[in-house]
């Protein structure tokens, strides 16, 4: 059987990505082609429990840089083994709202940690295992800082729930995040593909649906061929 298609979004918070990678996967059902969706962290009961840790308003938890990172790790070797090799054994299209990118961008970069450790831990822990095809949203720095913390408010006045630990960072601890998610795309300008522009839902949606038919034409389902 032919293996599944493994597709990732990332980008900053705010940065769209979320609402694209729901608009792309029902897109995707409608012309017929079931998909998976999954995200990070979180998507098995393990790694819900570690993202309520990780995300937890800031000061209520207290993570060091490196238990930090591990525990993204600890929840992508959960994910691997519960949800994404089976689905990818069996032939899916599988969908993640992001991947080790954005341990490289948060981590490495945001909590300077630096990308060396992010892609030996990658090795490691994941098998090196690579999505197919990542679509990067990047628009402005400033767009996608305010987009989140006013999407932070409003999650937060309608649920109580506080997911804002990372939203409380610094503009300077973005910016690092931002300049390695650059440093990613430009290595890697195959699998990455990168959105920059600040543009309106509709027009980002129909680019990526290009770009994903386009990619998604090498690759057929396996019961169809
Ligand atoms: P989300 O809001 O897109 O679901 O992401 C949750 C937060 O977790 C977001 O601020 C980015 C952060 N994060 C990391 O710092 N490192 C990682 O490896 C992942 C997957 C997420």
């Amino acid at each position: 059987m032919k293996r599944g298609f493994f597709l990732t979004f990332e980008g900053l918070d705010g940065s769209g990505k979320s609402t694209q990678l729901r608009r792309l996967a029902a897109h995707l059902r409608n012309s017929g082609r079931p998909v998976r969706e999954m995200r990070q962290p979180g998507g098995t009961g393990f790694g819900d429990k570690v993202r309520a840790l990780l995300l937890a308003e800031k000061g209520q938890t207290a993570i060091a840089p490196r238990a930090e990172l591990a525990m993204m790790f600890a929840d992508r070797a959960q994910a691997i083994a519960e949800v994404i090799e089976p689905a990818l054994e069996a032939g899916e299209l599988l969908l993640c709202d992001r991947w080790t990118d954005s341990t490289e961008a948060y981590q490495g970069g945001g909590r300077a940690l630096g990308a060396e450790v992010v892609h030996r831990l990658h090795a490691e822990v994941c098998g090196g295992l690579q999505p197919n095809l990542t679509v990067l949203l990047l628009p402005p720095l400033e767009v996608s800082l305010q987009r989140a913390r006013r999407r932070n408010e409003r999650v937060q006045a309608q649920t109580g729930r506080d997911e804002s630990r990372f939203e409380a960072e610094s503009e300077a601890f973005f910016r690092r995040s931002y300049a390695q998610y650059e440093a990613i795309a430009a290595r890697e300008a195959v699998r990455v593909v990168v959105m920059k522009e600040d543009e309106p839902v509709e027009l980002i949606h129909a680019r990526i649906v290009r770009v994903v038919e386009d990619r998604l034409a090498g690759w057929t389902r396996p019961e169809l061929q």
